[in-house]
Formats: C-alpha cells, structure tokens, sequence
C-alpha cells in the first residue's frame, strides 16, 4: 500500500470499497463549444469485483477510465480511492499512486515502440523498485498469462495487433495491482486468446480480491465480469 493511502482505511478487507465516484462531470472545450461527455456519474466498485463497461462508441467510456486512472481531471464531482480523496493530491502523490496502486491497460497499446517486450514489462517493475533479479521471473510469468513468453525478446515493432494488445495487459498486471483499468483489453484477441485472458482477469479478482474496470464492446467479455454498467447519453446505469 502506498504511503499516499495510509489513512487508517482498511483496504485489506476483502469486500473493501476501492473505486467511490459521486456525481461526476466531465466537459470539453471543443471549437464549436462545450460538450457534456459525463453527467453525474456514480460508481462504486468493491474489492473482488469486475465491472464492465458498455455505451456506444464516443459515449465516454475511455474518458471516465482516464478520469478513474487520474490521467485527467474531472469538471465537477468526487473520487475516493480506498477511501483517499484523490483528486485533492500533488501530481507527485497522483504519480506515486498510479505507480503502486493501478494498472491500466490502454485502448491504444501504447508500448515504447524501440524496445523489447522484456523491456516493456521491466519499466514498471523498476519504477517499484523490484530488484533486477526476480524481474525475469515476473515477466515469464506475466507473459505466460497472455500466451506470450515466446515473443520475450522481440522488438515490440514486430508484433501483431492482438500480440501489442496481450503484451500491455502483461505489462499493466506485471505489478500486481490493486486496481486494474482495462480499455478495451479483447477488442484485437481472437476467441481463444480473450478466454485466457479474461479467466485470468477473474482469477485475480477472485483470488487477489483485486477491483477492476473493464470497458469493452464484447459480450462474452461483459459476461465475465461480476456486474456490468451502460454508459449513455452522458449518464452510466446497472
Ligand atoms: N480531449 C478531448 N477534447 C474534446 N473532446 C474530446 C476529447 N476526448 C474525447 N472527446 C470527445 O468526448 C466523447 C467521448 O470520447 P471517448 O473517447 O471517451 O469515447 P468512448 O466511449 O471511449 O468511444 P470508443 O468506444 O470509440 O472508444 C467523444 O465525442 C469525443 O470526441
Ligand atoms: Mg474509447
């Protein structure tokens, strides 16, 4: 647990209330004016839970994961992370948190293009501090998740769509994260490979009790989670 969380808020209760979203706004500044993408939105998700969620393409499905990731603020509203109100920290406190506490698996697969898929895993566990010698161990592992750890060593510009997509869910669970924010995590997987990985997902949620976000347009991918969440028209319902 990171310092920024010691509040005396008991986190390693096993249905421990991790994400707590009240009456969340979110507006753009657009040339011809501003949209309203979120509209009181309220979320709260528990240790062990999976929530997905669904809505239309551009309802705000990646905004509200990147408001939850604290990659950007949100225009009104509250956002407690075990209990912290974490909108009120620095960006230090905001950068240490993202670092200990969340994984997040981004719509666009955003890996450092001249470098290893090793090298990809490594960054995070060496911002952690894990120490050069149980790395190797951690990235086999996280890779042996995905169906992966034949590809280790290839340059991370060789690798096919659903290959990128697999790597960055290895690379945002490699840490072993409270709280996992998935966009999009099957949206390149065949049926086969979106198995493994969503029973992996489920896996640590029910074995780390770890609480997890998972936006998706796939069915199969919604039914495997413990709830599921529809984002429309600026407003989130289920
Ligand atoms: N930085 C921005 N400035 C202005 N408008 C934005 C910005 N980012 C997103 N939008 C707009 O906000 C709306 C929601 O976008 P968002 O990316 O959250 O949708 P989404 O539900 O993730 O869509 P998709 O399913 O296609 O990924 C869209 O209309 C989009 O054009
Ligand atoms: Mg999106």
């Amino acid at each position: 647990m990171p310092c920024v969380m010691s509040n005396g808020y008991d986190i390693t209760d096993d249905n421990a209330l991790v994400i707590d979203i009240n009456h969340l706004t979110k507006n753009y500044n657009t040339g011809a004016g501003d949209i309203t993408v979120l509209k009181d939105v309220n979320l709260h998700v528990r240790r062990g839970e999976m929530v997905a969620v669904m809505g239309p393409s551009g309802s705000g499905k990646s905004t509200l994961l990147f408001i939850l990731g604290l990659f950007q603020p949100p225009s009104t509203g509250g956002y407690k992370v075990a209990g912290v109100d974490v909108l009120s920290l620095s960006r230090d406190q905001q950068a240490i948190f993202r670092r200990e506490m969340l994984g997040f698996v981004f719509q666009t697969c955003d890996l450092l293009e001249n470098s290893t898929v090793y090298e990809n895993l490594e960054l995070p566990l060496i911002y952690a501090g894990v120490r050069r010698r149980e790395r190797p161990d951690r990235i086999r592992e996280a890779l042996r998740m995905v169906n992966l750890e034949h590809r280790v060593h290839q340059p991370s510009n060789r690798l096919s769509g659903g290959e990128r997509q697999r790597v960055s869910i290895a690379r945002a669970l490699v840490n072993e994260p409270e709280f996992i924010l998935a966009d999009e995590p099957t949206g390149q997987l065949d049926r086969e490979n979106s198995l493994r990985v969503l029973e992996y997902f489920t896996k640590i949620t029910e074995e780390a009790r770890t609480a997890m976000v998972v936006v998706t347009h796939d069915n199969m991918t919604a039914e495997h989670c413990t709830r599921k969440c529809v984002l429309t028209d600026g407003y989130l319902n289920g």
